[in-house]
C-alpha cells in the first residue's frame, strides 16, 4: 500500500488514480449517510469523501468518532471537482486512526490571544498560521537570492559576544566562564564589517536579541534581521541597494505566494504598487513637515511611531528617511561633513503604518572620530580595539542596513501584530512554549 502513499499536493496530478494520504483532521461534518474529512497533511488540504453504505461498518465507526487534529491515514479515488479549492476531492474508501486527538485545546471558536500564544506548538496548525510561516519561509528564500545574485557572501556571526553592538541599554547578558559577561548579539554587523575587508561584499542572518522594554506590536525580544555589508557604497548607494532589494522581496513573495496573501485576505493590490523609485526626506525636512502637520517633536529626538505614521500618511511605497541626529544613532555611523551634528544613516519606513522595516547607514571610517564614538558613548574600549583596527588597517569606504525579518513579513501579510510572524514568539511577557 505504500508506494501509493501520496501528498496532498500532489492529487491534481493524479486524477483517476487510487491513493493513500497521511495527514491531520482539520474537519469532520456527517450527516449519517456521508461523512465529509478535511484532511491536511502540511502540503495542502482536501475534502474526503466516505458514503456509509459503501464502506464496512469498522471503517464508519471510527471515522465518525475521529477527533479534531487526530492523525489518520485515508485512501480513495482521486476526482475532479470544479468546486474544490484546489480542483480535486477524493472519494474515499479506507480510513484508519494513526495518532488520535481527544479535546483539541482550539475550537474553531474566537480564543483569546493568550489562551492562543499558551498553545502556539498547537495554534501553528491552523490556516492562518501556516499561511503566514510560508510567506515568511518566502521572503527568506527571496533575501538569500537577491543578495547572492548581486554576488554577496554569507558569513556567519558570532551569537556571544564581547562588545555592545547598537547600545548598551538594551542588552541580555550572561557570565562567560572567567572572561567576565558575555551579551547575545543585538546585530551581527561589527562582524561583517570585518569580513567585507576580506570578501568584498557579504551578509549576516540570524537571530538578534534586545531587552527591550516594551510591550508594542512590533517590538519582540529574539528577532530575525539580515544584515548586508558592501565596500566602496555611500548612504546614497546604500539606499539604491535597499529599494532594488525590497522591490525583489515583495515581487517574489506577490509571485509564489498569492494563494497565501489571498487566505490572508491581504489587499494585494498594497503590495503591488511597491515600485522604484521610493521617496527620501532628510530627517531635518521629516522634522520640519511634522510640525507644520500640529506635531510637537523637535529637532533632535527620535521619531516615534506616531511621527513614522504622519510621514508615510498617504504613501503608497516605502519613504527613506535619512541624516538623522548623532544623538539618536549609533555610535558607528559616519559623521555628515555637510552637517556634523548629523550622520549619514537612513530609516526605512514601510506604508499602511507598518514603520521602520530597515536601518542602515554608512559606517564612520576615520580611526580617531570613531574612538571618539565610543567614549563619547561610554563603551567599553577595550571590546573594540578589533573593530579599531579596521581603521588602522585599509580603511575604506563602506555601508550596510538591516532588514528585521518579522517587521517585513507583518508588512507582507497585512496583519497587526510581529508575534505571528515567527513560529515561537520571545516577547518581555513570554518565553514559553
Ligand atoms: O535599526 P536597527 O537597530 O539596526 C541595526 O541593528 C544595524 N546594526 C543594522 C545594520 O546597519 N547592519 O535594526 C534593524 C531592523 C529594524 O529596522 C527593524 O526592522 C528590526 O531590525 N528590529 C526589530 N524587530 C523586531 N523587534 C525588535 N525589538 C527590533 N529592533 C529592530
Ligand atoms: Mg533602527
Amino acid at each position: 500500500m505504500s508506494e501509493h502513499t501520496v501528498t496532498i499536493s500532489e492529487l491534481p496530478a493524479r486524477i483517476g488514480e487510487e491513493v493513500r494520504l497521511r495527514g491531520w483532521v482539520r474537519r469532520l461534518r456527517s450527516s449519517g449517510k456521508i461523512a465529509f474529512l478535511v484532511l491536511r497533511d502540511g502540503t495542502a488540504e482536501v475534502q474526503c469523501v466516505f458514503v456509509r453504505n459503501e464502506i464496512p461498518p469498522e471503517t464508519w465507526e471510527p471515522l465518525t468518532t475521529v477527533g479534531h487534529e487526530a492523525c489518520v491515514a485515508v485512501t480513495g479515488v482521486v476526482r475532479a471537482d470544479a468546486r474544490a479549492p484546489s480542483g480535486v476531492e477524493l472519494t474515499a474508501s479506507g480510513f484508519e486512526v494513526l495518532g488520535p486527538s481527544t479535546d483539541f485545546p482550539i475550537q474553531p471558536k474566537e480564543h483569546g490571544v493568550d489562551f492562543l500564544l499558551e498553545n502556539r506548538h498547537l495554534w501553528l496548525r491552523s490556516a492562518r498560521q501556516i499561511a503566514i510561516m510560508r510567506i515568511r519561509d518566502e521572503v527568506i528564500r527571496a533575501i538569500h537570492d537577491f543578495l547572492h545574485h548581486e554576488g554577496f557572501v554569507h558569513v556567519d556571526t558570532p551569537i556571544l559576544t564581547g562588545a555592545i553592538g547598537e547600545s548598551a541599554g538594551t542588552l541580555f547578558e550572561t557570565e562567560y566562564f572567567d572572561l567576565g559577561t558575555a551579551y547575545l548579539a543585538q546585530t551581527g554587523q561589527l562582524y561583517v564589517e570585518a569580513a567585507a575587508a576580506a570578501l568584498g561584499k557579504v551578509y549576516c542572518f540570524g537571530p538578534t536579541f534586545r531587552a527591550e522594554k516594551s510591550k508594542t506590536r512590533r517590538h519582540l525580544t529574539e528577532f530575525w534581521m539580515v544584515e548586508p555589508e558592501a565596500p566602496w557604497i555611500d548612504s546614497d548607494g546604500n539606499m539604491e541597494l535597499q529599494e532594488r532589494f525590497i522591490c525583489w522581496i515583495v515581487k517574489r513573495v506577490l509571485y509564489n505566494q498569492r494563494d497565501q496573501l489571498e487566505a490572508l485576505g491581504r489587499d494585494i493590490s498594497r503590495l503591488e504598487a511597491i515600485q522604484p523609485p521610493f521617496d527620501r526626506i532628510s530627517y531635518t525636512d521629516a522634522v520640519a513637515f511634522l510640525q507644520s502637520k500640529g506635531s510637537d517633536i523637535e529637532w533632535g529626538s527620535d521619531l516615534g511611531a506616531t511621527a513614522e505614521t504622519l510621514l508615510v500618511e498617504g504613501r503608497d511605497r516605502p519613504l527613506f528617511v535619512f541624516d538623522y541626529p548623532k544623538g539618536v544613532k549609533a555610535f558607528y555611523m559616519k559623521e555628515n561633513p555637510e552637517d556634523p551634528r548629523t550622520v549619514k544613516c537612513n530609516d526605512m519606513l514601510a506604508p499602511e503604518g507598518y514603520g521602520e522595516v530597515i536601518g542602515g547607514s554608512q559606517r564612520e571610517d576615520d580611526h580617531d572620530k570613531l574612538l571618539a564614538r565610543i567614549r563619547e558613548e561610554g563603551l567599553p574600549e577595550a571590546s573594540y580595539d578589533w573593530y579599531l583596527d579596521l581603521r588602522k588597517y585599509g580603511t575604506f569606504t563602506h555601508s550596510g542596513f538591516g532588514l528585521g525579518i518579522e517587521r517585513t513579513v507583518t508588512w507582507m501579510c497585512g496583519i497587526d501584530h510581529l508575534r505571528e510572524t515567527i513560529a515561537f514568539p520571545r516577547m518581555m511577557t513570554r518565553i514559553t512554549p
